[in-house]
This record gives C-alpha cells, sequence and structure tokens, in this order.
C-alpha cells in the first residue's frame, strides 16, 4: 500500500525512519516526476488568475477544490502530496500561506489530509500543518500556524495559536 492509500485508510501516518536525513530520500515516497510536475505546476501559477489556478490545480495536482474557492498570490501547496489538500466552497487562503500535507524528521516521516472547510479562511503568511482540518467558516489569522484542528466558526491568531474569544 502507498503512503496517499494509507493515508487515505489510517489518517495521520507516521512512519518510523532510522536511515540518513529521510530529506535525501524523498524520491522514495513519491515519484520524481510527480514531484517536479508539482513544484513546476505549483511555482509557476503562483500568480495566476484564480480561476485558472483552480483548474490546474484540480486538474494537474488533483487538490480538491471546490466552487468560488481563492487561493491568493504566493500561496504555497505541498509539493510532495498536494492531492491530500481538500478545500471546500467559498474558502479565501491569503497570500502566501503554506499548506503541509508531508512534514520530514531525521527520526520519523509524518503525512497526513488537510482539510479546509466551506467557509473558512486561511490568514496570510500563515501555515497548516499535515493532518489538520479547519473547520466550517473558520478563521487562521495572519502570520498564525495551524499545528490542531480548528472548530467550526472558531478564531485562532498567532504562533503558537490561541483562541481569540469574542
Ligand atoms: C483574525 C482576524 C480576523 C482578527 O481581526 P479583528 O477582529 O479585526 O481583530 P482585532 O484587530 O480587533 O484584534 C483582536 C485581538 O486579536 C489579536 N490578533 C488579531 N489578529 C491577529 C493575528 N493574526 N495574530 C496574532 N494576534 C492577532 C490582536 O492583537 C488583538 O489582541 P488584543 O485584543 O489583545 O489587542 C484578522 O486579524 C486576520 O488575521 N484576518 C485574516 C485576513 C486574511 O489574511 N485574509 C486572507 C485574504 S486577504
Amino acid at each position: 500500500m502507498n503512503i496517499k492509500e494509507r493515508v487515505e485508510e489510517e489518517g495521520t501516518v507516521y512512519i518510523p525512519w532510522s536511515e540518513t536525513n529521510p530529506v535525501f530520500s524523498w524520491v522514495k515516497h513519491r515519484n520524481v516526476f510527480r514531484i517536479l510536475l508539482n513544484i513546476l505546476v505549483i511555482w509557476s501559477t503562483a500568480y495566476a488568475p484564480l480561476r485558472l489556478k483552480n483548474f490546474l490545480y484540480r486538474h494537474i495536482l488533483k487538490v480538491k477544490i471546490g466552487k468560488d474557492s481563492a487561493l491568493a498570490p504566493g500561496v504555497r501547496l505541498d509539493y510532495v502530496y498536494p492531492d491530500l489538500i481538500e478545500i471546500g466552497d467559498d474558502v479565501i487562503v491569503g497570500q502566501d500561506a503554506v499548506i503541509l500535507t508531508h512534514e520530514y524528521m531525521q527520526d520519523h516521516l509524518r503525512f497526513g489530509k488537510v482539510h479546509i472547510e466551506d467557509g473558512a479562511c486561511v490568514g496570510a503568511k500563515s501555515i497548516v500543518r499535515s493532518g489538520v482540518t479547519i473547520g466550517e467558516k473558520a478563521v487562521l489569522g495572519i502570520g498564525s500556524m495551524a499545528h490542531k484542528d480548528i472548530g467550526e466558526g472558531e478564531v485562532w491568531v498567532g504562533r503558537p495559536m490561541q483562541r481569540l474569544k469574542r
């Protein structure tokens, strides 16, 4: 079973690692041509018109993107597994935000899906960690880091993020 199938079945997956620096072994975790294509598409479309970008990301990167969602200029999706990202309808991802679905560490690897549900807003320059869900109409503030799930309608800001109570 490949990594994507494992994540689909088990959720966030941890793989112990005992060889040298796993970053140099990236070709073992995904087809090298797929990663190069992902990088090419993400870099070349960073400042493309919103709907063209959605079209290319849906059809080439296989990212699930709902209706009327906008990925602002400079948004960086994960280069290895962008197809583990699911974005609902009417979502805003602010400029230069980063959405990760993989993490390499010296002793383990982590892979997980990211869900950004309908009407959510991921602030500019923020980071979403692998395995995290941003709930419906939730907000992750500018420059913040989502290391765990954010519930429906909640607003979280900062690094480490804290819930903004209104
Ligand atoms: C989270 C957010 C919605 C809050 O906006 P707001 O309601 O106007 O908040 P305020 O400016 O009144 O700030 C309220 C408190 O939250 C804090 N705060 C607000 N945004 C913050 C952020 N991104 N990081 C850290 N703290 C933040 C403020 O310091 C303030 O704290 P205080 O009450 O102790 O002074 C807004 O800051 C934000 O991040 N919006 C995202 C916009 C964006 O990137 N859109 C994407 C496309 S452009």
